[in-house]
């Protein structure tokens, strides 16, 4: 059993590199310079075949790497198998309790008697564990945070350490968050429940970069677009982009599906359960567990029935029930395969270059930002191997 996930994660790696081409270009540049020589890497990063191509660039860079998803559902299990026979020490596998995460988060903290040099971060939980016990850490020198969530929660630690967060930047927006993200939230819905979209009632809650992307690729199926938003200039722009726009009670009581996308707890509650229609689909494609309140789901629950894989339905009190997709985590990565690799091509490549920048330079205290510099170097590297140039010799 361990051999053929060894080799299935094998393929799957192979696969996901020949469409990253931005990364691979990175690791042969950093197999000749080995920036990261002596470096030991804590990282806790979504276990896809994706994640796997960037762990593999972190050890053909010279690190020491340790690993773990850092989320319930996510872990490809073949891929884990694969970097452990390339003798990566990786914590956890798909399907655990969130205890079980917890535990995976400081194991890998754990993994070298000395602590990480670098931690690698999605989300802050493994940066904020370091804060918490600084003196447990005394090697640690920088880490890196590719979340808007998480880049947003770093800034509020008292930080004695530097922390790059590669995610305000257009390539990471664009490129990951909007059409990436956009995409792989429909294709996990779809996976998940088969369903039409064409002629649906689809509410959107939030419409930053994920949301929009969202919207945008339901639209583009036919849905009817229902987008509710908590600050006035987000639903301007969500109106001016042909969206409805409707309070959050209003849309809940229309929807059809409801998906969240917005990094805050309790976006649907009580309220908006109340008046679901029945049968409608409930999922969520923001970073955290906790944007559907699962307590006042499971308040007004009178049975769970899983009907098919990462579908629940909820039987609620009143006689309705509610499709709960993936157990309201991350739906793109449980019921799909999360985003597509060519655009985490981008995104592990401006967490790469800020990683091996650390090699070269550490920088002061504090929280910063990934360069405009870098994000341009990206989107170039990214053009040439589409093929593309916008200068005058392409046209020629
Ligand atoms: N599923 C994935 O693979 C994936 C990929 C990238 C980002 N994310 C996550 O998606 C979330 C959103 O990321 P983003 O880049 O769009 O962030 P963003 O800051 O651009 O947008 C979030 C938006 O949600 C709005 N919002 C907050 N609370 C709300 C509420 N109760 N109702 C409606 N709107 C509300 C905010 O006003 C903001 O406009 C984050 O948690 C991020 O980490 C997930």
């Amino acid at each position: 059993m361990t051999e053929e996930l060894v080799r299935a994660g094998r393929g799957a790696l192979r696969f996901a590199r020949s469409q990253m081409p931005v990364l691979d270009g990175i690791q042969r540049e950093a197999e000749r310079t080995r920036p990261l020589a002596g470096h030991r890497i804590s990282g806790c990063v979504h276990l896809t075949k994706e994640t796997g191509v960037l762990v593999e660039l972190l050890v053909a860079a010279g690190a020491e790497v340790a690993w773990t998803g850092g989320d319930e559902v996510s872990t490809q299990d073949e891929v884990a198998e694969a970097l452990r026979a390339a003798g990566v020490r990786v914590f956890g596998r798909r399907g655990m309790t969130t205890a079980e995460v917890e535990q995976g988060i400081d194991d890998v903290l754990k993994a070298f008697p000395a602590g990480p040099t670098i931690v690698l971060d999605n989300g802050s939980r493994m940066i904020e564990r370091v804060v918490r016990d600084r003196s447990a850490f005394p090697e640690l020198v920088a880490a890196t945070e590719k979340t808007t969530e998480g880049s947003r929660r770093v800034r509020e630690l008292d930080l004695d350490f530097p922390v790059v967060s590669v995610n305000d930047i257009v390539t990471k927006w664009e490129v990951d968050n909007t059409y990436g993200t956009g995409q792989s939230t429909i294709d996990g819905i779809l996976r998940a429940t088969g369903a039409l979209l064409a002629g649906k009632r689809f509410v959107v809650a939030g419409f930053g970069h994920v949301g929009r992307g969202v919207a945008i690729r339901a639209a583009g199926l036919g849905a009817r677009v229902i987008v509710t938003c908590r600050s006035n200039e987000t639903a301007v722009r969500a109106r001016l982009a042909g969206f409805e726009v409707l309070s959050p009670v209003k849309a809940a009581a229309q929807a059809d599906f409801l998906c969240t996308a917005t990094g805050y707890p309790d976006v649907v509650t009580g309220e908006q359960l109340d008046v679901l229609p029945s049968g409608a689909v409930l999922c969520n494609t923001g970073h955290s567990v906790t944007e559907i309140n699962l307590t006042d789901l499971a308040a007004r629950t009178a049975e769970v029935e899983q009907v098919r894989p990462h579908v629940a339905r909820h039987h609620l009190r009143d006689g309705r029930y509610v499709d709960l997709l993936a157990g309201g985590g991350l739906v793109n990565l449980a019921a799909g395969e999360g985003n597509p690799s060519e655009v985490m091509d981008v995104t592990f490549a401006n967490q790469a270059l800020a990683t091996l920048g650390l090699g070269a330079e550490v920088p002061a205290p504090g929280v910063h930002e990934v360069t405009a510099e870098q994000d341009e170097d990206v989107a170039r590297r990214k053009l040439a191997a589409m093929g593309i140039r916008i200068d005058e010799e392409a046209a020629a």
